[in-house]
């Protein structure tokens, strides 16, 4: 049998048209009344998980870490941290989501390692030029006496990419490379026992019965080894933008820099890729990994070809403002993509490390309803969704206080940078006051605070609420797989005349508008209402559409 998907095999598997949500479980639910969020709090979410109709869920790191950057700075990737829980919660866990029908993915995070890692330590205790410190990039520094950078790169979360260490007789010595936070020294992907260690990590989960996995940083392990300085140095930091028009010149340039760069989306790359898919097509055909490379749509085919992984995030989406000429590129552009390949596209408007998107939306009222609207778009595109957790429920950025913020973005930056935390907050799940149902402990100090005025913004609230936003994700989600056109159908674009309306077919009879005007709008098209985002009149002249409104017709 070959270990290769046909076409038409890659179509038929569960990840090619799934809605996965995303779990930051330090902020999901709390099950054991510590104030943390953590794995038995995931298994008591599951029948909310279930009802919500989600086909997987993709869970951060929950593995041992000092938490500098919120578990995505690991110590050990084959064990369960115990803030978190055990393995056997974990084992658990994922039972009874396979009997709910949701799968689990896991996040892998190959890029770096925690400083607390045993590896790191050792290598900190070792001299230069050792095996141990070759599992990392450790360099000279330059000037005299080697106090200056081995060269200017900078870290993803600001300040130099480099940091000093003192030797083991105290004495200033070599630098080691991180691009994010300096307690996450990057791993040399050059080094053997890097590549095999991460295989047995892939192994490990595999054997507890995970279906996926989410691949963390997946653009960066490869690294051009002389180590040249860069000319835009900035660029690399400021490639995270979420204010920028993903079709814009601008965007298109800081790409263009980051592809095949001495720091990303290297060739090499796809060699440790094409590894593990080997390794997960021994475990069947329907294990599955989505990787986090912010490339060109022109480069991602390269990370989900038949034998490369399997799915990339579509990160122009995560990005893309209310318009909906730009909407229509980034879509086209997305789905072509990946198309050469075969790969399902997908498309995620918000997670951990984005703004929430009716707060990228413009917030309030307004960012709601633009939200719930682009929600509606995205659910009815082919290919697979991703939901971040609070965003069927339309949450909006919490405003954190200064002194409460915990984002190493916020510290590197010297607070230039407000980091990613407004986003993070502990979710709502009923009650009128925090800690709204996330814990049993209601003294708890959580990690970050949560909003008075959460009140009907919690799942109980919503559960009951016809038109709430939870309601219209349930709705979507159920309609989407259970709707021959709109799980299968084929999709094109309709031309209209009006640069405000974005409208697509998908299949026979289902057609989708978007009313990108802050006005009323005739519908171009008639049918019967299948479901709407937001206000809508069907009255002798035929179907309007408010503002800010997406339906989806049956015509
Ligand atoms: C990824 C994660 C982000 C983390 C970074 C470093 O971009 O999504 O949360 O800070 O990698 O691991």
């Amino acid at each position: 049998m070959s270990d290769r998907l046909t076409d038409s095999e890659q179509s038929q598997t569960w990840w090619s048209r799934a809605a996965v949500y995303q779990i930051y479980p330090r902020s999901f639910r709390d099950g054991n009344a510590d104030g943390l969020g953590d794995l038995r709090g995931v298994i008591e979410g599951l029948p909310y998980l279930a009802s919500l109709g989600v086909d997987a869920v993709w869970l951060s790191p929950f593995y041992p870490s000092p938490q500098k950057d919120a578990g995505y700075d690991v110590s050990d990737p084959r064990a369960v941290d115990p803030m978190f829980g055990t393995l056997n919660d974990f084992a658990e866990l994922v039972e009874q989501a396979h009997e709910r029908g949701v799968r689990v993915i896991v996040d892998i995070v190959p890029n770096h390692v925690s400083a607390s890692h045993p590896w790191f330590v050792e290598a900190l205790n070792s001299p230069a030029d050792s095996q141990a410190r070759r599992r990392f990039h450790f360099l000279d520094g330059r000037g005299e006496s080697g106090e200056q950078p081995p060269n200017n790169w900078e870290s993803i979360f600001g300040g130099s990419a480099w940091t000093r260490v003192k030797e083991p007789n105290g004495s200033w010595g070599q630098w080691y490379l991180h691009l994010f936070d300096s307690t996450q020294p990057d791993l040399n992907w050059d080094n053997e026992e890097v590549r095999v260690d991460a295989l047995n990590t892939l192994r490990f989960w595999l054997e507890l019965g995970v279906d996926g996995f989410r691949v963390d940083v997946a653009l960066g392990l490869a690294k051009d080894m002389t180590y040249p300085d860069l000319i835009d140095p900035i660029g690399m930091s400021q490639s995270l933008r979420f204010d920028l028009d993903p079709t814009s010149e601008e965007a298109a340039q800081r790409r263009a820099g980051l592809a095949n760069s001495a720091l990303f989306d290297r060739d090499e790359v796809q060699d440790i890729y094409r590894e593990w898919r080997a390794l997960m097509n021994s475990y069947g055909n329907d294990k599955m990994a989505v990787v986090e490379a912010w490339v060109p749509p022109e480069r991602a085919s390269r990370y989900v070809s038949e034998d490369t992984l399997h799915q990339i995030f579509g990160f122009d989406f995560l990005v893309v403002p209310w318009d909906a000429q730009v909407m229509r590129d980034v879509i086209s552009r997305a789905v072509e993509a990946v198309s050469v390949v075969s790969a399902p596209p997908t498309w995620a408007m918000s997670n951990h490390d984005s703004p929430r998107v009716v707060t990228r939306l413009g917030d309030g009222d307004l960012g709601l309803a633009r939200a719930r609207a682009l929600a509606l778009v995205a659910h009815a595109l082919p290919g697979s969704i991703y939901v971040y957790q609070g965003e069927e429920l339309g949450l909006s950025d919490v405003e954190i206080p200064d002194s409460a913020r915990q984002d190493p973005v916020w510290f590197r930056s010297s607070g230039q940078q407000k980091g990613r935390d407004g986003g993070r907050v502990p979710l709502p799940w009923s009650g009128s006051v925090p800690p709204y149902g996330f814990t049993d402990r209601t003294d708890a100090q959580l990690w970050l605070p949560q909003p008075d005025g959460w009140a009907s913004a919690t799942i109980e609230a919503q559960d009951i609420d016809p038109m709430s936003t939870l309601n219209l994700y349930r709705a979507s989600l159920a309609l989407r797989k259970s709707h021959p056109g709109l799980a299968s159908g084929e999709f094109a674009f309709i031309e209209i005349d009006d640069p405000g309306l974005l409208a697509f077919q998908r299949g026979a009879d289902v057609v989708v508008i978007a009313n990108t005007h802050p006005h009323w709008v005739e519908s171009p098209r008639s049918g019967m209402v299948l479901l709407a985002s937001g206000p809508i009149e069907v009255g002798d002249n035929g179907l309007r559409i408010g503002p800010d409104t997406t339906v989806w017709l049956q015509t």
